[in-house]
């Protein structure tokens, strides 16, 4: 028997129940209130998409400002964090063997800093170097050289420093990065979707995590895309839109399905597969991107996250709550109007490096798990790595560059973990003791709880320190991170 969370019981209180059960998996909630609603929440209006600024021969300049702005989210007035005035930033599109430079302007009250997230480039100096931080009121000048064949993809910036990732996500801090397709997909249109979670409370500001949110990690009670909630958009029988989207929660996953109109998924975080795949739903762990082609039929569909179940952390707390275990109304395509003629076949992709057959140069173990005491007190479990919390002066893995290694990935807890790393993207050769028969390159993989997962990775192209980390990001803030060296 589904329950209603209180959460959720806590956005439709006093309302006409706007849920409706569906399929004996859990509750639709349709987030689009009418404006009787005790939220006051405005939704039904188009989708908007942030500022986009392109490089022009092979450079974007950027400037980024991070400050607390009183924003409109939800249709609601909103003491949000904000880039250059927008929830979300500005998208950033660019092009491989592109300079990409980020002048950054902390104007927060806390220390913060800035991580592309996906992009293959050096992890060193004023490149994605986790190891700096800008001090509130300071300024640091961010360049990325990315390479001439850095794979097209939608990639994504935040902040990262550790201890202030969560909250500083969650407060509205991310943008996409678009790194363009040498050869362009033919579609009829293109549109942005960067999926996040938040919760307002009554006088429009983000109440502090508590430490159980922090332990099981945080999910907003209203899940927006663009920063709107439940955004309409149109389109013409026939037509090819191609979506990306971008999951910027800080602990939610999203199962994502638009059923009525036919989905094909391009590539999931960076690259594209060799051929598209035609699919019914795709699963966005905290930090993944699809990219989406979808063909419209004549009708009116809804764009929902479905119930995920990533487990319960327990604990001397007793139970913890069923997290992402709501569905979710996210956004309407309405497809009306004359049909457009079809497009052209989508053009297949040079096929992707394989590392099962690579020569395989270290194995190593990296275990996840939630311990008891620590830092987090009062009952409170702690995410470790190998044991261990984040300590910033200690290298944890030491690679040899211009290696392949193969990482076992066990994760002891009742809690998915999805696993970041940075600048070098993971292929999933192995789920649970089964061989993964396709080719799967990702930069966040989830390990689902009490499993294991074999990935192998290619340490080349650059050398240097960087980090990799559970993409809960309070987990992250927790601890749930480790420092390795490329060298
Ligand atoms: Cu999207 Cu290390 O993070
Ligand atoms: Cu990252
Ligand atoms: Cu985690």
């Amino acid at each position: 028997m589904p329950g209603i969370s209180r959460r959720n019981a806590l956005i439709l209180g006093g309302t006409g129940i706007a849920g409706i059960a569906v399929g004996g998996t859990g509750f639709f909630v349709n987030q689009g209130f009418s404006s009787s609603s005790v939220l006051g929440t405005a939704s039904g209006s188009a989708l908007l998409e942030p500022t986009e600024l392109r490089s022009a021969d092979g450079v974007l300049n950027v400037d980024l400002e991070a400050s607390p702005q009183r924003v409109t989210i939800a249709g609601r007035d909103v003491n949000a964090l904000s880039y250059n005035g927008g929830v979300p930033g500005p998208t950033l599109r660019v092009r491989a063997g592109d300079t990409l430079s980020v002048s950054l302007k902390n104007g927060l009250a806390d220390p913060s800093n800035l991580h592309v997230h996906g992009l293959h480039v050096s992890p060193e100096d004023n490149s994605d170097n986790m190891f700096v931080t800008v001090e509130a009121g300071d300024s640091f000048d961010y360049q990325y050289e990315l390479p001439a064949d850095h794979p097209p993809g939608v990639y994504w910036y935040h902040p990262h420093l550790h201890g202030f990732v969560a909250d500083q996500v969650f407060g509205g801090l991310y943008g996409a990065i678009i790194v363009e397709d040498p050869e362009p997909i033919p579609a009829d249109r293109e549109r942005l979707l960067v999926i996040s979670d938040i919760t307002l409370n009554s006088s429009g500001n983000i109440p502090a995590a508590s430490p159980m949110d922090e332990m099981s990690g945080r999910e907003g009670d209203l899940v927006l895309v663009n920063g709107q909630l439940a955004p309409d958009m149109t389109a013409r029988p026939g037509e090819r839109e191609r979506w990306r989207i971008v999951n910027a929660s800080v602990s939610r996953y999203l199962r994502l399905r638009l059923d009525g109109q036919q989905l094909t998924l391009l590539g999931i975080d960076s690259g594209r597969f060799e051929t598209a795949q035609d699919i019914d739903e795709v699963v966005l762990a905290p930090g993944n991107r699809a990219d989406l082609l979808v063909t419209s039929s004549a009708g009116t569909s809804t764009l929902r996250a479905l119930s995920y179940d990533r487990g319960s952390a327990g604990g001397m707390m007793g139970g913890g709550s069923f997290r992402s275990g709501d569905e979710v109304a996210l956004a309407t395509l309405t497809v009306a109007g004359d049909g457009v003629a079809a497009q052209q076949a989508i053009p297949s992709q040079p096929a992707q490096r394989d590392l099962r057959t690579a020569t395989v140069n270290a194995r190593r173990e990296l275990v996840f798990a939630m311990g008891m005491g620590g830092g987090m007190g009062g009952g409170m479990m702690t995410p470790t790595i190998n044991g261990r919390q984040f300590d910033a002066s200690r290298i944890d893995t030491t690679v040899q560059f211009d290696s392949v290694e193969e990482w076992l990935l066990t994760n002891t807890s009742t809690l998915d973990h999805p696993l970041h790393l940075h600048v070098w993207p993971m292929q999933i050769i192995e789920q649970d003791g089964q061989p993964v028969d396709s080719l799967l390159w990702q930069d966040v993989v989830n390990i689902p709880a009490r499993s294991t997962t074999r990935v192998r990775i290619a340490f080349e192209d650059y050398s240097g320190k960087t980090v990799y980390h559970c993409h809960i990001l309070d987990h992250e803030d927790n601890g749930m991170m480790g420092i390795i060296n490329a060298s």
